[in-house]
């Protein structure tokens, strides 16, 4: 770049070498200002990610601006990403003047994106024609190299067998065997931060919830979950995929983009013990903030009770017993009722949610 110089006066440089990186808006330009072995660096402040505030990070001891959102370095001096990666950030001159910081407006350097190819995930979101679908997943967490039985997941399977008799298409996803990370919480940091698709997602290819993510937000007209309960609640790999499901529910809040678009969801919820409508309570309110359409009677559940310890007669009494299986075979069939309607009259083109907005 060849542009004159227009020098701004950012302040003192003796105040301004205080600290070690800064995020500062002149204007529309947000610098990354950084101070260090005598040496002031500028570069800018919107980090090639998704924007996030690189003055805002932290500074690694090999001279690079960390952004705080998820952790992309660019040099503080050159603006460049770490080696290999073709990416790199504006740089901006400075220059102290009668104990001033001047910074010239006119970037040295260029903004150079990596080329990446985009991820499946962020294709348009719509239907493919085709029967109803239907996803089922089980959330019950066990030693993969030595199942057990399990009665959620048992009567979760025996309802997506009903699908065929529909005519629908069914799709069973053992949560348990995906292997995925924890939800990191970068929208504790930034609503902006929290991405669909989801960053881990974008940036870590062993990370398997993505095929959660295809299948509800893509495959499935019916979404049916099982969760045992366990400590009046439902199971922790449940939780575990709900969190990595807040840039479903974000994408709402941040961008007004409703991802789940005419579709039910049911669940299977089984007990030892008690709490079912504690439990039912916590997944009807979350599939509901994600948009999901709820059927008349949305789950069916099994418990014998605070008392009943002998989970012995528990597994016995679930694998023979007609009206649980009868039950899990209803609630197919009432939520791809309701979808195949949901899905004729294409009922919202548009949802306006209301009521809650990031920005
Ligand atoms: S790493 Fe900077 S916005 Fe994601």
């Amino acid at each position: 770049m060849t542009t004159q110089p227009t020098w701004h006066r950012l302040g003192i440089a003796a105040e301004l070498q205080k600290t070690p990186l800064q995020q500062i808006r002149i204007g529309e330009l947000v610098i990354a200002l950084s101070f260090r072995d005598g040496q002031f660096g500028a570069i800018s402040g919107v980090c090639n990610h998704v924007g996030g505030p690189l003055g805002e990070g932290t500074l690694s001891k090999e001279d690079y601006v960390v952004c705080p959102w998820h952790s992309w370095h660019f040099h503080r001096l050159t603006g460049l990403a770490r080696p290999g990666i073709p990416s790199a950030v504006p740089v901006y001159e400075t220059k102290i003047e009668n104990g001033d910081l001047f910074l010239n407006l006119a970037a040295v350097t260029e903004r150079k994106h990596a080329p990446h190819p985009h991820h499946p995930l962020t294709r348009e979101v719509k239907r493919e024609p085709g029967p109803l679908r239907i996803v089922g997943i089980s959330t019950t967490a066990m030693n993969q190299a030595f199942p057990r039985y399990s009665t959620s997941q048992d009567l979760l399977q025996v309802a997506l067998a009903g699908a065929a008799e529909s005519g629908a298409e069914s799709k069973y996803i053992d949560l348990n065997a995906l292997n995925f990370k924890h939800c990191e919480g970068y929208y504790s940091k930034s609503a902006g931060a929290c991405t669909w698709p989801c960053t881990i997602t974008q940036m870590d290819a062993t990370d398997q919830l993505d095929q959660v993510y295809e299948a509800i937000v893509f495959w499935a007209d019916v979404v049916l979950i099982s969760t045992s309960i366990r400590w009046g609640a439902p199971s922790s790999l449940y939780f575990k995929m709900i969190e990595r499901m807040n840039c479903i529910q974000n994408q709402i809040t941040i961008a007004d983009r409703v991802l789940i678009q005419n579709k039910v969801a049911g669940f299977v919820i089984t007990g030892g013990q008690d709490n079912i409508q504690a439990v039912a309570g916590q997944m009807m309110m979350f599939f509901g903030e994600l948009g999901f359409h709820l059927p008349q009677f949305p789950f069916i559940a099994h418990s014998r009770g605070w008392s009943a310890e002998d989970m012995e007669n528990n597994i016995a009494y679930v694998k023979t017993n007609d009206d649980l299986r009868a039950g899990a075979v209803a609630l197919t069939e009432r939520c791809l009722q309701l979808a195949g309607g949901l899905v004729a009259c294409e009922a919202a083109g548009s949802i306006e949610r209301g009521g809650r907005k990031a920005h």
